[in-house]
């Protein structure tokens, strides 16, 4: 939902999302809905870059940045953003940042005018400046990156990084997306280069967010598509059992001419908008909203079971860059307590031989390899399953950890067989 504050000025409108994004956890992605392209940069870049952003602050603050009121936080950072990372010269940043703190913050008006008139001088850390840390270099929490270096190796962590600071563009699904009618509107459709069937819009954005708002194009990362892709084609039940808002369903139901497809999530909201978004298929799919650890089928009735789980995220950084500064390393061991009944709930529902195909969007072991190494299941190879191009690492478990780049969310991948 937008923030109440009704004003037109993108700065303003930036300030208090992102004062909502921290005060309230909510999500930046969610808030910004019909955002304007200055309000949607602002927001996103500020949270992107972040770290870079208070360390250049905090050389002219006398105090750490993190106990500062959260709007003077945000309006440095918008500030500070505004002049390093967009067009704005930089005089006029800062006076932007100036009246916006007047609006918010007036007691605070000197400091932020004394603070960005000397950090917006400070150098940029270089891409390739080695004096500088990583996690500050590319802005994100030190016990990430360390954690990344140790699964991915250094130069595989360094092109994630860099691929979490853009913009990821928008993409469609081909098969289920009106692509001449947003040709036609003006739209510039580019196929992409690793996963066919995925069109990234180049230009005309507004008439594909239009298509998306109609029911006319689904929306989805080229790397979601491929991991629902490893699927093999079986005739019997096929249960996506975390299902919502109805990506990889809508892959299998619109590219499996066989198996008969049941979904089902927790969430009755998300099951509304899957239906809707299902209706694209054109092919019938039973949907319910159920909890996937307790679900009504019988056990041992799926040949194929789909469990797409609630996870950190740490591969979707560059779509939702606040992730990043919300996770704590200790979160991971509970999220891994929830997927691990789920985990179990889904082999319950196989049949012997079945196959179940456990994927998160996140990186972590935790959350991934440790989850499945318990289950009565033997790990089936994805060489041959994930398109020839697409960069991945093949993990102790069988599994892949797809990292995040320019053409794709982070994933990590297992496609298991129920021993017999
Ligand atoms: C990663 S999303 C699934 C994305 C979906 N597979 C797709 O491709 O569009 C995880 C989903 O799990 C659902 N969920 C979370 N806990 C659940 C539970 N205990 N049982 C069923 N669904 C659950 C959430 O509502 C969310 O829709």
């Amino acid at each position: 939902m937008r923030p109440e504050n009704t004003s037109t000025d993108p700065r303003l409108q930036a300030v208090t999302v992102l004062a909502r994004v921290e005060a309230n956890s909510a999500h930046a992605a969610r808030l910004l809905g019909g955002a304007t392209p200055a309000e949607r940069e602002l927001v996103m870049g500020t949270l992107r870059w972040q770290l870079t952003l208070d360390r250049l602050l905090e050389r002219h603050l006398r105090t750490p940045i993190a106990a500062l009121d959260i709007r003077v936080r945000a309006v440095l950072r918008v500030g500070l953003y505004e002049a390093r990372r967009m067009r704005t010269p930089a005089p006029v940043a800062v006076a932007e940042a100036v009246r916006l703190a007047k609006a918010v913050a007036p007691r605070a008006t000197g400091l932020v005018n004394a603070v960005l008139r000397r950090a917006v001088g400070e150098t940029w850390p270089g891409a390739s400046d080695a004096a500088v840390p990583l996690s500050v270099r590319y802005s994100h929490p030190a016990w990430l990156v360390e954690r990344w270096r140790g699964l991915l190796g250094e130069q595989v962590t360094e092109d994630a990084l860099a691929a979490d600071q853009e913009a990821a563009p928008l993409y469609l699904l081909s098969a289920v997306s009106a692509l001449d009618e947003l040709t036609a509107a003006g739209c510039i459709l580019r196929p992409h280069p690793t996963v066919s069937g995925v069109v990234a819009v180049e230009a005309g954005v507004e008439a594909a967010v239009a298509a998306l708002r109609a029911g006319r194009a689904y929306a989805m990362d080229p790397t979601a598509v491929a991991v629902a892709r490893v699927l093999p084609e079986v005739d019997g039940t096929v249960m996506d059992l975390a299902a919502a808002p109805g990506g990889k369903s809508l892959v299998l139901a619109s590219e499996r001419p066989g198996g008969r497809f049941l979904a089902s999530d927790r969430h009755f909201g998300r099951t509304v908008l899957m239906r809707r978004n299902l209706a694209l298929a054109g092919r019938p799919l039973a949907l319910m909203v159920a909890d996937a650890a307790a679900s009504p089928l019988r056990p041992a009735s799926c040949q194929l079971v789909v469990l797409d789980a609630p996870c950190s995220g740490t591969g979707t950084l560059r779509r939702h860059p606040e992730i990043r500064w919300r996770l704590r390393p200790g979160d991971l061991a509970e999220l891994s307590a929830t997927q691990r009944t789920l985990a179990a709930a889904a082999s319950e529902l196989l049949a012997p031989g079945g196959v179940l195909l456990y994927a998160t969007c996140s990186l972590e072991p935790e959350e991934n390899s440790e989850v499945v190494a318990p289950l009565p299941f033997e790990a089936l190879p994805l060489t041959a399953r994930l398109p020839d191009k697409l960069s991945w690492i093949e993990l102790p478990s069988g599994g892949a950890v797809i990292p995040p780049s320019a053409n794709g969310d982070g994933f990590t991948v297992h496609l298991l067989r129920k021993r017999t």
